[in-house]
């Protein structure tokens, strides 16, 4: 399957890190969301990351500019109706995941593929919401997206053959490792990062240590690039918290309560770094 025009729903951190790299990769991207505000605070974040790969030589400036005029940006899902991919990445609640499926199902051409980039919400619900549930598939990329090697490639019940080796090529194509994943709460990475985060958050609010110290212990002592508070704050901590439910409604098994502490936080409003305060200040 030729895949040359890529739509790509939401251009919050997931959104516009997915959207960069098709467009850096040679693919036209139109990236949809519901505001211009959201659009254009989306389009500085890509600027901003293709200026950083600019000034370590992992990117050249004319590729740069050809990347950004690759991306057109709209407020209208109907825009996407010409893609031979859509990949949403919209806020991950489901009822909203499922209105923006059923919307695709109608408006998209029937041989286009219909991926998710969710962190946790079943693949299977969400592609029985559309007209051609084998053409659905979960492609879920990790943040930072310009820099994580990885995409999780999800198989819904009903996803086909031809649409999964076609995602996985297109992930080779955007440089990345496919990992052929089941659709499960959480599916495999998430299902094991997040409840670590979420126990870091225990720790914490138990008093065990200071935020600093937790991340510390985590670096030094399991080499993990960043601790599991600044990386919480990295991912959001509503999605977290999201990542979290899935897993306890969707296993039923108590070992996967969210940490209280994580429900105040994102009560409060405070969700790490695109909020300004998280575990850490990011004035
Ligand atoms: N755009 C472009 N380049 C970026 C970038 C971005 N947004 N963020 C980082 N980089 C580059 C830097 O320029 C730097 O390049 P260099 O190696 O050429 O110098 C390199 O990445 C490393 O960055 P820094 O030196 O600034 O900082 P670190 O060494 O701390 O690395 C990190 C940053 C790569 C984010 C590292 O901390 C890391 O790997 N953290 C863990 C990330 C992780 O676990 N992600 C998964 C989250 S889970 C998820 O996404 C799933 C979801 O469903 C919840």
């Amino acid at each position: 399957m030729k895949v040359e025009t890529v739509g790509v729903v939401g251009a919050g951190t997931m959104g516009h890190g997915i959207a960069q790299a098709f467009a850096v990769n040679g693919f036209t991207v139109h990236m949809v969301d519901v505001s211009d505000e959201a659009l254009r605070r989306g389009v500085a974040a890509i600027q901003k990351s293709l200026e950083r790969l600019v000034s370590k030589d992992k990117l050249s400036a004319a590729d740069r500019d050809a990347a950004l005029q690759r991306i057109s940006t709209a407020t209208a899902l109907d825009s996407l109706a010409d893609c031979d991919i859509v990949v949403e990445a919209a806020t991950e609640k489901e009822a909203l995941k499922l209105d923006i499926f059923r919307h695709l199902g109608e408006i998209c051409r029937d041989d286009a593929i219909l991926a998710s980039n969710t962190s946790s919400i079943s693949l299977t619900r969400i592609a029985a919401a559309t007209p051609k549930p084998e053409r659905v598939i979960g492609m879920h990329f990790f943040n930072p997206v310009a820099v994580m090697k990885l995409v999780e490639v999800v198989g819904a019940l009903q996803t086909g053959d031809t649409t999964f080796r076609a995602v996985e090529e297109l992930a080779r194509k955007v440089g990345k490792e496919p990992v052929p994943v089941k659709d499960s709460p959480g599916f495999v990475a998430n299902r094991i990062l997040v409840p670590m985060i979420n126990e870091a958050v225990f720790v914490y609010a138990e008093g065990l240590a200071s935020a600093e110290n937790i991340d510390t212990v985590m670096k030094l002592g399991a080499n993990h690039p960043i601790g599991p508070l600044a990386l919480a704050d990295m991912i959001g901590l509503d999605v977290c918290l999201e990542v979290m439910k899935v897993l306890h409604d969707g296993l039923g098994d108590p070992k996967y309560r969210p940490a209280p502490l994580l429900q105040q936080m994102v009560d409060a409003g405070y969700l790490g770094r695109k909020s300004g305060k998280g575990f850490y200040n990011y004035d």
